[in-house]
């Protein structure tokens, strides 16, 4: 090929040079403009050349070592913007496009309880999650020596906190302390559901976790009668797992409520005719219930001659379980978000 036609194919190539970073930018460098680069080799040969073709070629050759220089200065200036820019990037700074979150499953639920006994005048009352021995157990009617004491695995707090004994402090087992802290605070009638993260001192495993959550129920008035409670719950029921859930209550005992049940409702996997979920029983456990114990309404200040009064406590995962067949509680705290996307619509 004439020197010429060398010239213009290079000048070609100049003008197409990319380069994505200095690597890249140095290896176009030395194939043109490096002491045996393709352009300095087109100057040796430039000697040669007749003196006639000289003038037009010498400027075409300054000409294309320009252009090479421009270019490779140019593409210099992008790369070290870029790699400067990339050296101040914040990233501290939330990624672009944001994701959006899901609701948690706990949270779906603890707000459809909330929801469902809205509707029948319940409102929301919270307690503290630190708790003392007489709202939690004394004033629930937990004798101190009672075996009932230890139903709930309690984890104590040690440090000693202002007047109380160290074992005085310890981490609520259930939101049933809320009730007595409603009771000592407001006269009768009573109607609210106390929603809260409660703890227990057991190995963690797929069926138990040393914290969970739980709903109570308390409504206190004159008149109130365990077939206000029944009615109550089956309209719960109904509205939380679909209009053909029935209800069956077992006998059963808690200090502070006599008597006392356990609420399963009808499997709604096999529709109450038994299955491998509700171990062929056609039935799942759902709450703890019973009329408050007279001793309890003395306790916090409530005239239990006068007055009368249900309580009602469930778990909120066990709800969730149900609802949403969770085979593993630690799911519900783990948050994997390849499980928690699958909230997303609900
Ligand atoms: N506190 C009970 C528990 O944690 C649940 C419970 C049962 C609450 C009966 C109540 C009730 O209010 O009446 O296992």
């Amino acid at each position: 090929m004439a020197l010429k036609d060398r010239v213009q194919d290079l000048l070609g190539q100049v003008r197409d040079m990319k380069a994505a970073n200095a690597e890249e930018l140095e290896a176009l460098r030395i194939k043109y403009l490096s002491k045996k680069g393709e352009i300095t080799a087109l100057f040796n040969e430039f000697r040669n050349v007749p003196p006639e073709e000289k003038r037009e070629l010498g400027q075409l050759l300054n000409q294309l070592r320009q252009q090479a220089e421009g270019k490779i200065n140019e593409m210099r200036e992008l790369v070290e913007s870029q790699k400067a820019k990339a050296e101040r990037l914040d990233l501290t700074r939330t990624p672009d496009p944001i994701e959006l979150g899901t609701r948690h499953p706990l949270s779906l639920v603890r707000e459809e309880i909330i929801d469902i006994f809205s509707r029948i005048g319940f409102t929301v009352a919270e307690g503290p999650e630190v708790e003392d021995d007489k709202h939690v157990y004394g004033m629930l009617n937990f004798a101190p020596e009672h075996p009932a004491r230890d139903m709930q695995d309690t984890f104590f707090i040690e440090k000693e906190i202002g007047e109380q004994k160290p074992t005085d402090v310890l981490l609520r087992s259930h939101t049933s302390s809320v009730q007595t802290r409603v009771m000592t605070s407001q006269k009768p009638p009573i109607r609210v559901l106390c929603p809260g993260r409660v703890y227990r001192n057991e190995a963690i495993s797929a069926r138990a976790h040393c914290f969970f959550h739980q709903v109570e129920g308390l409504y206190i008035d004159k008149n109130v009668s365990f077939a206000d409670l029944k009615e109550a719950l089956l309209y719960f029921a109904k509205e939380m797992f679909g209009p053909e859930t029935q209800i069956r209550l077992r006998p059963s005992y808690f200090p502070f409520t006599e008597p006392s049940a356990e609420m399963d409702i009808s499997c709604d996997l096999c529709g109450g005719k038994g299955c491998s979920f509700c171990k062929g029983t056609g039935w799942v456990e759902i709450l703890g219930c019973g009329m408050v114990d007279p001793n309890v309404l003395e306790a916090c200040g409530i005239d239990s001659k006068v007055y009368t009064g249900y309580a009602f406590g469930m778990g909120v995962e066990r709800i969730a379980n149900l609802k949403y067949r969770v085979k593993d509680l630690r799911l519900f705290s783990e948050n994997d978000v390849r499980f928690l996307r699958q909230f997303e619509s609900c």
